[in-house]
């Protein structure tokens, strides 16, 4: 897998030739298979990015460097697209032949000419805004996978969709999840992955109760070829009969309690990679639900596999090996951070290796073929979590007091993380790892076992809020002062940081390295920087309103490099930050000598009424939703959006006399007349809590002119 410097420039040269004498944008010559994905840096792939990490082993290295550190200064806007959101965006676009396929909020996907950013097409599986309430941190996925001319969609409801490469018409769709029930809160934001023919694909939703696994699909027809849970259900049940079975005898007797009453966690939200030679897939597993230790398993055993690896057959879907970063699970830490494979000189060795730097702040070395830890070193300034990982055990060596109790305590990493789903990137060249780090601690308490209370489609973490009022106060203090974020250069060999770009907050983007000595960031600075891969100077900077969070990549069209990122902030909570841009998701495209393409300016603060909080209930604003949709969609529009008068956005006048409007009838003469005979006041206020949700869910794209309005 590692390249030497002096045969990646060799294939570069000839890819470019290759280009400049070969294919167009979007001719078709290039199948993705295979044989493509273990030939990535082959001259007839290597301009291309034809899986989400851009190789199995999801290094995020490009060998181009046509675009490199002596010419970067003279980069420009090749040409953007307006996403028309508020919502973050973080998607890693793909491109194949000179067409790049990226993907927006609610999983719209569109077809772009690589060159000219001309629109090829546009799929939109409609997915319903409803579900923007299961996922934590917005409508947002983090990108597509291609396999033998088909794209493949996991959209936020659990459908897996297959789009035609060339046309973007459906080809199939799978229901990957059951939707109704307690225990099914399930969405998907991660991006599929295709290994040889089956499309893999997980899922979210462990903070609102549910039982993780991850699946695998015929990528020609969408058949369901394994299932893999990642926690045990309930032993009374038996065994599943699905693939895990072997693995959940092993999980089982770490597992205290009733954890099945709340789903246990464990969901693979984001991560996977795959060893092509074993024919392994790697699972980077989820935090616990409830996230409480002492609630979820009575505070006893290790309660596998949450935050943890797990390597499974690729056809089968059978258990091989585990390593868990953080056995205990109680602080809503997760494993599902990118998984890198590299391979590594370690003392004298070739060591084919797994890396990962999940939330709790250590960067993991593993050995790929058998789940043995080779190493493991916290690059957080202060880890309240572990002090060290016990080599001989594997085991982190647990800070005295680091377990949740009543008393509020500050955690640092927190459930913010050390570094969490942004991807990082990996140069055989310089042999440093580059990851977007943050030190972002927050303030823990658990509920007593016996005060908690599981609520259907609600966050349920068994976090004890607002007692000790005094002392949350001063830790709320420490929390602020604490709080930084840089992009680490980290030697995985060593295990010793090799230098560090620092930001003012937390919450930097993914990153990007090439050959040309590059390394790619969309910055908190609201900026796209461009540094040396090889020491962080700063090469080229530019202000886009923005803050990008997803990976850039890099792609060749006709013998010309480019650059692309989704830029649109969101998807991961940053304190202290206010109003942070009132400027659009944009995909930005960048090439050498371009001039004359500008973005337009930020519009002004937008003049839509902030709508108040939501205090209701998740079974008021149910319900007022099925009386909306009985009483009131037909003139004021489903949804909520539009319609006579759009009710997501009524004046704080209009508001307060919400009851006269809906029951007595005072806008009669404007055609609004009342309900007092079929509705009750405690429908309108049930109907009220419904549009206070809606608004809350719509305000940020609506008031910058985006996709909800
Ligand atoms: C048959 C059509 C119709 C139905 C059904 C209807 N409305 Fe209306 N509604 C109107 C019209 C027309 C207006 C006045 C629009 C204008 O100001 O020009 C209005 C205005 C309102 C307003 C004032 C909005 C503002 O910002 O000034 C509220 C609040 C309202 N409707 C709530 C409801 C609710 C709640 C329901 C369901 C229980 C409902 N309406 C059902 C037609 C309807």
């Amino acid at each position: 897998m590692a390249l030497s410097k002096h045969s990646v420039r060799g294939l570069v040269a000839i890819a470019a030739a290759l280009a400049i004498y070969g294919c167009a944008a979007g001719d078709g010559t290039t199948i993705v298979n295979g044989d493509a994905l273990r030939n990535y840096d082959a001259p007839e792939n290597v301009g291309d990015w034809l899986t989400h990490g851009r190789d199995w082993g999801e290094q995020r290295f490009s060998p181009l460097d046509q675009i490199n550190a002596d010419n970067v200064s003279e980069l420009g806007l090749a040409w953007f697209d307006d996403l028309e959101t508020m919502r973050g965006v973080q998607a890693t676009p793909l491109v194949v032949d000179g067409v790049l396929y990226n993907e927006s909020i609610y999983n719209i996907v569109t077809a772009y000419n690589g060159a000219t950013g001309e629109k090829l097409w546009t799929y939109d599986p409609q997915v319903g805004p409803e579900w923007a309430r299961l996922a934590c941190c917005g409508p947002s996925s983090r990108g597509i996978a291609a396999w033998n001319g088909k794209l493949y969609i996991g959209a936020l409801d659990g459908r897996l969709i297959a789009i035609d490469m060339a046309t973007g018409e459906e080809v199939w769709s799978t229901q990957t999840f059951e939707r109704e029930g307690l225990l099914n809160a399930y969405s998907i934001t991660g991006a599929p992955r295709v290994y040889d023919g089956k499309v893999v694909i997980g899922n979210g939703g462990a903070d609102y109760g549910v039982r993780g696994f991850v699946s695998a699909y015929d990528a020609e027809t969408g058949e369901e070829e394994w299932k893999f849970w990642i926690v045990p259900g309930n032993p009374a049940d038996g065994p599943d009969g699905d693939a895990s079975d072997s693995a959940m005898e092993i999980a089982l007797p770490t597992w205290s309690g009733e954890w099945w009453r709340w789903g246990g966690g464990g969901a693979a939200w984001d991560s996977f990679a795959y060893d092509a030679e074993r024919n392994l897939v790697y699972i980077g597993t989820g935090n616990g639900s409830p996230h409480m230790w002492s609630i979820r398993s009575d505070g006893e055993g290790d309660n596998l596999f949450l935050c943890s690896i797990v390597a499974v057959d690729a056809d089968s879907g059978e258990y091989k090996w585990h390593y868990q970063m953080v056995p205990e699970e109680d602080w809503d830490y997760t494993c599902t951070q990118p998984i890198m494979l590299a391979d590594l000189e370690i003392d004298d060795e070739t060591r084919e290796v797994l890396m990962q730097a999940p939330k709790n702040g250590f960067y993991y070395v593993i050995d790929r073929g058998t789940g043995e830890l080779i190493s493991a070193e916290t690059y957080v300034s202060e880890n309240t979590w572990a002090s060290h990982i016990d080599m001989e055990t594997g085991r982190p060596v647990l800070q005295p007091g680091a377990h949740n109790t009543t008393t509020p305590h500050l955690m640092n990493p927190s459930w913010l993380a050390a570094h969490t789903w942004h991807p990082m990137s990996y140069s055989p060249l310089t042999g440093l790892v580059y990851l977007s780090a943050q030190e972002q601690p927050d303030i823990y308490a658990a509920q007593e076992k016996e005060d908690f209370t599981f609520n259907y489609h609600r966050s349920n973490s068994g976090q004890l809020r607002g007692n000790m009022p005094e002392l949350r106060a001063q830790l709320a203090e420490e929390r602020a002062a604490k709080e930084k974020g840089y992009l680490l250069a980290w030697d995985p060999v060593t295990q010793t940081e090799a230098w560090r770009v620092p930001y003012d907050h937390p919450g930097s983007g993914g990153v990007l390295a090439t050959a040309g000595n590059l390394l790619i960031q969309g910055t908190i600075d609201k900026t796209v920087a461009i540094y040396r891969a090889d020491n962080g100077e700063k090469l080229w900077e530019m202000e886009i309103d923005q803050a990008p969070i997803a990976g850039p990549i890099t792609y060749m069209v006709d013998g010309e490099q480019y650059i692309a990122l989704n830029a649109g902030w969101g998807g991961s909570p940053v304190y202290n930050l206010g109003p942070f841009t009132t400027s659009t998701a944009k995909l930005l495209v960048f090439k050498l000598g371009a001039t004359g393409v500008e973005l337009p300016p930020a519009p002004p603060p937008s003049e839509l009424p902030r709508p108040p909080f939501l205090m209701a209930t998740e079974a008021q604003v149910a319900r007022g939703r099925d009386l909306y949709g009985e009483a009131c969609e037909r003139c004021h529009g489903p949804n909520a959006i539009g319609g006579v008068a759009d009710l997501r956005w009524m004046t704080p006048e209009t508001r307060a006399q919400f009851n006269e409007i809906v029951l007595e009838g005072i806008l009669e003469d404007k055609g609004m007349i009342g309900f007092a005979d079929t509705l009750t006041e405690e429908d309108a206020a049930a109907i009220n809590a419904y549009l206070i949700a809606r608004a809350n869910e719509d305000y940020s794209d609506a008031s910058a002119g985006g996709h909800a309005q």
